[in-house]
């Protein structure tokens, strides 16, 4: 049952290439146009939305986090993320123009159950983005986009989040489809990129070794923190998420850009800190911004963990420690760059002979407020 890993967890971070390439299946016809029949949504509905809001918790909300940079730059559409719990006691402003999106794993999480509710007595169109079939998010929502990770038994959320933004950037593409915001070519080559993702997670977990023995080292320490930018800016914080749940060690994770307005005063000799670096394909300013943030925390003793593209020249100088992703598009680096710091939690979790699938004090589902 656990296809002949240790754990659940290990299982499912390998099962990640198909959880994506499953996700994938069957949604565009050969010319890239999507057909998303199973929303049970009408698409003129879509249309006429005004903003988006995106409900979930834990890790599910940093997919959210991730989908907003998507979403708003295809669609041109303001989106809002917003952590359940936070969302119902605020009065928050949403109504009939509003499409309210919940992202959840296994669908019965209370706080995320209770602001869909809260949400359509205000009236929002409600769609749920969902790895449970049947269960009480997808049942009680407008519409439905299931995730197809297959069963997620670890309690530390892994395959489900890459799912989960997989799902989001189909719904992202498809509303910029129905709202003419990209050309049908320029959605067929997104998805063409979507497509090489399963293969290029393959790479990467083929190099799992690199991470594992880094892991290992480090099964002492007692601090680390993550900092990325734009769509790095929420893997680093579900590489701490992972590191905090899995191996009990304090972890915080940040907007690279944030570091001078407070927590580089944490840095100090020996402070292990993994940077996530954006493409230097990409915009060319953020890519040298997270390289002179490296430098920055290197200059102050920092041990410089870095996660950036096969081809980046530019980090090697001031990284202890290099792992390189495949190259893809700017937004789709999250599916890459995540993989290792899952990776890296896991095995950390493992030096210290703690149980990876059940960590203390945390359930799969929390089905209570
Ligand atoms: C982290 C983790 C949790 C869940 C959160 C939401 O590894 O598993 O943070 O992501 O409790 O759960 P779902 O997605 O089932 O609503």
């Amino acid at each position: 049952e656990k296809g002949g890993f240790d754990s659940f967890m290990e299982k499912e971070i390998h099962d990640q290439p198909q959880a994506v390439a499953d996700t994938l299946l069957g949604r565009a016809d050969a010319s890239g146009r999507l057909e998303l029949d199973e929303l049970r949504i009408d698409p003129q509905e879509l249309k006429d939305i005004s903003k988006i809001v995106v409900l979930a918790c834990g890790t599910s909300a940093y997919a959210a986090h991730v989908a907003k940079y998507a979403i708003e730059h295809w669609c041109r559409i303001p989106v809002d993320v917003e952590l359940s719990h936070e969302f119902r006691y605020r009065d928050p402003i949403v109504g009939p123009d509003t499409l309210v999106v919940t992202i959840s794993q296994s669908g019965e999480t209370m706080d995320t159950l209770m602001a869909l509710r809260y949400a359509k007595e205000q009236g929002a169109r409600t769609l749920a983005i969902c790895n449970t079939n049947g269960s009480s998010i997808p049942r009680e929502s407008d519409a439905v986009l299931y995730t197809h990770a297959g069963p997620e038994i670890a309690v530390a959320s892994t395959k489900a989040f890459l799912a989960q933004i997989t799902a989001t950037y189909l719904l992202g593409l498809y509303l910029a489809q129905l709202r003419g915001k990209l050309f049908q070519g320029e959605i067929k080559d997104i998805l063409a990129d979507m497509a090489d993702i399963p293969a290029k997670i393959q790479d990467i977990l083929e190099r799992k070794d690199e991470v594992i023995s880094l892991a290992h080292a480090m099964k002492d320490t007692t601090s680390v923190l993550f900092l990325g930018r734009h769509v790095g800016f929420p893997v680093a914080m579900e590489g701490a998420l992972k590191l905090k749940e899995l191996a009990y060690i304090h972890a915080e994770g940040f907007a690279a850009g944030e570091l001078k307005h407070g927590p580089i005063a944490l840095i100090d000799e020996g402070q292990p800190v993994f940077v996530v670096v954006p493409s230097p394909r990409g915009r060319h300013s953020m890519h040298s911004k997270v390289v002179s943030n490296i430098q920055e925390v290197r200059a102050r003793g920092a041990r410089t963990m870095v996660i950036a593209e096969e081809g980046d020249t530019a980090v090697g100088e001031f990284a202890e420690w290099v792992f390189r992703v495949p190259e893809t598009k700017t937004l789709l680096m999250p599916l890459l760059s995540v993989v290792p710091l899952q990776i890296f939690a896991c095995a950390l979790a493992g030096a210290k002979g703690l149980n990876v699938d059940q960590p203390r004090n945390l359930a799969k589902s929390v089905t209570v407020e």
